[in-house]
């Protein structure tokens, strides 16, 4: 008797556009991809499918530096990305892009559902601003002196001499790595994710089987530490997508940056009518669904991601049971 085949999505993360990939990267890719060759010769239907991951400010300001438009950019990494992909054996299903439009859809639409079950707010903030460039700077791009051990040309928040962390505010002599200009303080309307919304839901879902050991104990210490709102735009300029209704607000890059695995299984889907796409993400169906992630964005994909896919696909009702993660062992 012949056991029952499995349906199953697994997802490698998306590595950023911004880049190459390096042997680090590869190890995750080479795991996801044993593990899947493994699954379909047991005679499962198994997906694999992934991504580069295109949007944000990095990927904005290293485009401006080459003298390409950003859309140049990524489509000159992607291409290299696949081919490195291709020379390691890498056997995806498919491969996209999160800039794409399927992408801006989905995000839209799973926005739009958290929104209208009450689960954005909003609320002004204060920023660091360059001045010159007329853009506000995340930590990273931001310089100065470490206000502990005082060593210069230390980033916005820690010291890689002393291994302090800090606010950008606390740099000695902060400055803008893109222009070098002193940055201002500036505010700015900012749109938030609810996540405390989900404590009851992403509880059970701790106890529900799809998570490690290691994983589940970092969750119970999260979740008893209170789930804090997630700010999930970002002021113009900025490469991604704009949030729906809110002019010159764009989402920030850790919004649409999963959705991009649906996005590139939706491509995979439209040209393959024997797959079902929403068979994989609706509450109740007898899919699976497999992330490999290294273990700096667990936050991302055991909180953030289920929360924001509770409403589109009515995890909670199912006790979260549609997704299971893996991690690789980074
Ligand atoms: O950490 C990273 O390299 C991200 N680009 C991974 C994204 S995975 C997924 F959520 F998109
Ligand atoms: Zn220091």
């Amino acid at each position: 008797m012949s056991a029952k085949q499995r349906k199953m999505l697994v997802t490698s993360a998306l590595p950023y556009a911004n880049g190459s990939i390096h042997i680090g990267h590869m190890v995750e890719y080479i795991q996801t991809d044993i593990w899947v060759r493994f699954q379909k010769m047991q005679g499962h239907r198994v997906h694999y499918v992934c991504a580069d991951d295109a949007h944000g400010t990095p990927i904005m300001l290293h485009a401006e530096k080459m003298g390409v438009t950003p859309e140049v950019l990524i489509e000159q990494m992607s291409q290299e990305h696949q081919k490195d992909f291709a020379d390691f054996n890498i056997a995806f299903d498919n491969y996209y892009s999160t800039h794409s439009a399927e992408n801006r859809v989905l995000a839209h639409d799973i926005y739009l559902k958290n929104q209208q079950a009450g689960h954005i707010t909003t609320r002004t903030i204060s920023q660091a601003f360059d001045p010159e460039k007329q853009m506000f700077l995340p930590d990273r791009f931001i310089k100065g002196q470490c206000p502990k051990c005082k060593t210069e040309d230390q980033y916005g928040d820690n010291c890689e001499a002393c291994g302090a962390t800090y606010a950008p505010t606390d740099l000695l002599n902060p400055c803008s790595v893109v222009s070098g200009a002193t940055p201002t303080k500036k505010e700015s309307l900012h749109y938030f994710f609810q996540l405390g919304h989900f404590s009851d839901m992403l509880e059970k879902w701790i106890h529900s089987g799809a998570l490690q050991k290691e994983v589940q104990h970092k969750l119970k210490e999260w979740l008893t530490e209170g789930l804090q709102d997630w700010d999930i735009s970002r002021d113009a300029p900025y490469f991604g997508f704009e949030i729906p209704d809110a002019p010159g607000k764009y989402f920030y890059v850790w919004l649409d940056a999963p959705v991009g695995y649906m996005a590139s299984f939706k491509q995979l889907c439209d040209r393959s009518p024997e797959i079902n796409f929403d068979n994989y993400w609706q509450a109740g169906s007898d899919t699976e669904l497999y992330h490999f992630i290294g273990k700096d964005i667990v936050y991302f994909h055991t909180l953030f991601w289920p929360a924001m896919l509770t409403d589109r696909c009515r995890l909670s009702k199912t006790n979260g049971r549609i997704c299971t993660w893996f991690f690789d062992g980074q």
